[in-house]
Order: structure tokens, then C-alpha cells, then sequence
């Protein structure tokens, strides 16, 4: 499978490191030009134990790349997974979801055919209905179906708790 992940954070690096390690080909696109240039020198932005292995080893084979292009890196995808910050708002300590509705317009607009968007985010319910409206707003007629599958990695343990996990929630 072909796999683009909006958002190259602890939870995007990981997760597209693995799917990679899988043996799918991942591009991991992310905002933050900083990051990926350390990415493309193998530098992790984050300490997560055996992660700079498993990327150089996926970017060595050629099934993991980096770019902060998001309409290249969603090119021809099978599934686009968004995996951008939710930080709880200043107040009344709900989730911050502008992030993912700006990455889902944003994916909507660039993806060039049927695709599967995936939030990994952790987000509220309802969340999938709104970002099927940004479909149906944007882009309706290119086959593009929304999906839910939440991440439950651990920071220090997160490669395992993605290759192994003792639950996964598709909906
Ligand atoms: N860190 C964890 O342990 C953990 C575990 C499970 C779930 N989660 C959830 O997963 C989500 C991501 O968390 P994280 O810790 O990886 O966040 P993070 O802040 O480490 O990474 C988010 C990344 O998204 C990028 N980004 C934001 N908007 C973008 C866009 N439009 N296009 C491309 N890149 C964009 C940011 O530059 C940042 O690098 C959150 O909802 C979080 O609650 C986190």
C-alpha cells in the first residue's frame, strides 16, 4: 500500500517508521521544514528508543521518505492518515481541532483519486462527520472515504505498542 502521514510528530514518525518497517512505502510530510531537514539526516526530533534505526534502515530501502510538500506527498495514496497535534485549548481544556480540519482541507483539495483519510488523532466523536463535510464541501467526487483509527502508542515504549498492540480500533 501506498501511505501518506499528515503530521511527522511522535505519533506520525512512529507510525509511518512502522507501516514502512511493514513493508508499505510511507511518505511522512510535515509543516515544520526544521524537522524534516533532520529527518533527511537521519536526526530524530524525538528520543524514542530504536527509531533512528528503523527509519534509516525503511529510508535505505526505499519505503520512507520525508517532505513538508503535502500535495506530492499525497500523491497516488491508498491512504492518508492524519496525524497532527490536538492540544488541549487555553480555558476550557477541549481538544484544539483546527489543526486536523486544516490538514483534511488540505488533503481533500491535493489528493488526485479514491483515497481512504484516516484520523489517528486523538479526537473527539463526531470529529469523522465533520471532516466527511469538508469532503463533501471540497471535493465529493473523488471517492474519498473517511475512517477512524486511534493511536494508544506510549511514548519510550511506542515502536512495540505499534507492532503489537493489544487493541486497534477501526471505525
Ligand atoms: N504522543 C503520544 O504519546 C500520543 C499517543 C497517542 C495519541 N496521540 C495523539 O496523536 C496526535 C499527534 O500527537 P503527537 O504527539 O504526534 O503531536 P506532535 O505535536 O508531536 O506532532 C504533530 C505534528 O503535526 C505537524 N502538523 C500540524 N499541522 C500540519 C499540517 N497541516 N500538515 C503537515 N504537518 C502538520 C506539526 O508540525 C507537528 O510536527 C494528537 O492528537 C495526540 O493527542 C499522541
Amino acid at each position: 500500500m501506498r501511505i501518506a502521514m499528515i503530521g511527522t510528530g511522535y505519533v506520525g514518525l512512529v507510525s509511518g517508521a512502522c507501516f514502512s518497517d511493514f513493508g508499505h512505502d510511507v511518505v511522512c510530510v510535515d509543516k515544520d521544514a526544521r524537522k524534516i531537514e533532520l529527518l533527511h539526516q537521519n536526526v530524530m526530533p524525538i528520543y524514542e528508543p530504536g527509531l533512528a534505526e528503523l527509519v534509516a534502515s525503511n529510508v535505505k530501502a526505499g519505503r520512507l521518505s520525508f517532505t513538508t510538500d503535502l500535495a506530492e506527498g499525497v500523491k497516488g495514496a491508498d491512504a492518508v492518515f492524519i496525524a497532527v497535534g490536538t492540544p488541549s485549548r487555553r480555558g476550557d481544556g477541549h481538544a484544539d481541532l483546527s489543526y486536523v480540519f486544516a490538514a483534511a482541507e488540505e488533503i481533500v483539495a491535493a489528493v488526485d483519486g479514491p483515497t481512504v483519510i484516516v484520523t489517528k488523532s486523538t479526537v473527539p466523536v463526531g470529529t469523522g462527520d465533520e471532516v466527511e463535510r469538508i469532503v463533501a464541501r471540497i471535493a465529493p467526487d473523488k471517492g474519498i472515504t473517511v475512517v477512524s483509527n486511534p493511536e494508544f502508542l506510549r511514548e519510550g515504549a511506542a515502536i512495540s505498542d505499534f507492532k503489537r498492540p493489544d487493541r486497534v480500533v477501526v471505525g
